[in-house]
């Protein structure tokens, strides 16, 4: 094969190159708008935040009764989130972290009622472990 063939496969590759590059570009300018719109009501996560914090105090004081209260609220308001991601395919992965977040909310609740406190911190620190990680995608 001559030196002039290698150029040409050459350069064909690097126009595959740079069309790919081009339609990355096109895709992330689509998404871009999708994403702004969907941000969350910034109140509904503020109450989540007083719940989250509550509880936090109620582990610490072994309060069953308060820390099952506030675990039941604070899987509702998840519940609201989740369903708010829940309208767009794109933002699935927001309604896993969002059901994962009441799963643990819900198991902070049924093992301080057990009174078993290392399971309710357990969960508490796992919960706060999802918060972070539905902001870290969608609220940077
Ligand atoms: C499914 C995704 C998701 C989960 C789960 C989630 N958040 Fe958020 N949170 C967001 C988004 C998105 C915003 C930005 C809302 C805005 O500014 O419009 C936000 C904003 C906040 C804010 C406002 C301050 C800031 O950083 O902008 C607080 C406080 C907060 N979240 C606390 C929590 C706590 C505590 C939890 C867990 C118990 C939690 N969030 C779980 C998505 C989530």
């Amino acid at each position: 094969m001559s030196a002039r063939v290698w150029w040409r496969v050459d350069n064909g590759r690097r126009s595959v190159i740079r069309h790919a590059a081009l339609l990355g570009l096109l895709v992330a300018s689509l998404a871009a708008p999708a994403l702004a719109v969907e941000t969350i009501d910034e109140d509904l996560m503020y109450d989540i935040d007083d719940l989250h914090a509550a509880l936090k105090q109620q582990l610490a004081r072994q309060d069953a009764a308060r820390t099952g209260a506030a675990a039941t609220k604070l899987q509702a308001l998840l519940a609201q989130v989740e369903a708010f991601y829940a309208r767009d395919p794109a933002t699935k992965d927001a309604v896993g972290f969002a059901r994962k977040a009441q799963a643990l909310s819900a198991q902070l609740g049924s093992s301080s009622a057990a009174g078993d406190w290392p399971a309710a911190a357990t969960a508490y620190q796992a919960l706060s472990a999802s918060c972070k990680s539905c902001h870290s995608r969608y609220n940077p």
